[in-house]
């Protein structure tokens, strides 16, 4: 593990990667397909932003995990924040925390919503996508919001700016994959208590 990459991921994330990403559907696959894209063609380099959106569970995190783990093995310089972290504290805190990730080459902000962020703090995280875009440094948002909240949430003109110059790609239609890891986890449960052997001493 590089010292770099423990100082980027928090250490649940290490190992969402791209290659143990299973696409199970259509949607999956082609949201496989889009990161692997964004990676191959260093694609944060030239500003490209990339919007991960879907339900609880999609894969949104992992994937955006996996990207952040290629570029920092192709020795870009990257941030992983989750949204609701950079709410916490005052104007100045807020204003300081975004400024500490605002050069990096590759900047992912984790879980935007309507409900964790207030306006000021949505606004300031735009103004920053918005600099790091003129400087040519891409950043990837993941959110439960549909793309009609995201808008909303994003506000019309942010969002017409944004979409000139940003992928976004909607997991929808895609089933947790929390529960199937969970089936895994309770089987025993299902299981008839005969059909065991006896339990060890
Ligand atoms: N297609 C997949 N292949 C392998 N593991 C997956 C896949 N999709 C999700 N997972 C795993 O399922 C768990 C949940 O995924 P993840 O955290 O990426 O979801 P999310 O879309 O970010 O959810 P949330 O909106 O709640 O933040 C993680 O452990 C992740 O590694
Ligand atoms: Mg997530």
């Amino acid at each position: 593990m590089s010292e770099r990459l423990i100082k980027v991921l928090p250490k649940g994330l290490w190992e969402r990667r791209l290659d143990n990403f299973i696409p199970e559907d259509e949607v999956t696959e082609r949201a496989l397909d889009l990161s692997k894209k964004y990676v191959r063609h260093r694609a944060w380099k030239i500003g490209s932003n990339f919007v991960l959106l879907g339900g609880y569970g999609t894969g949104k995190t992992h994937l955006a995990a996996g990207i952040a783990i290629e570029a920092v093995n192709m020795g870009d310089t990257v941030a992983f924040i989750t949204a609701p972290s950079l709410k916490i504290g005052d104007f100045k805190t807020i204003c300081e925390k975004i400024q500490e990730c605002s050069g990096v080459d590759l900047l992912v902000i984790d879980d935007l919503s309507n409900e964790t962020e207030n306006k000021m703090t949505t606004d300031k995280i735009f103004e920053l996508i918005n600099h790091r875009y003129e400087q040519g440094a891409g950043t990837i948002i993941t959110s439960n919001l549909n793309l009609t909240d995201f808008d909303s949430t994003v506000g019309a003109r942010i969002f017409s700016r944004l979409g000139e110059r940003t992928a976004i790609m909607r997991l929808e239609g895609v089933s947790s994959y929390r529960e199937k890891k969970r089936e895994r986890y309770v089987a025993w449960t299902k299981q008839p208590l005969e059909d065991q052997g006896p339990a060890e001493r």
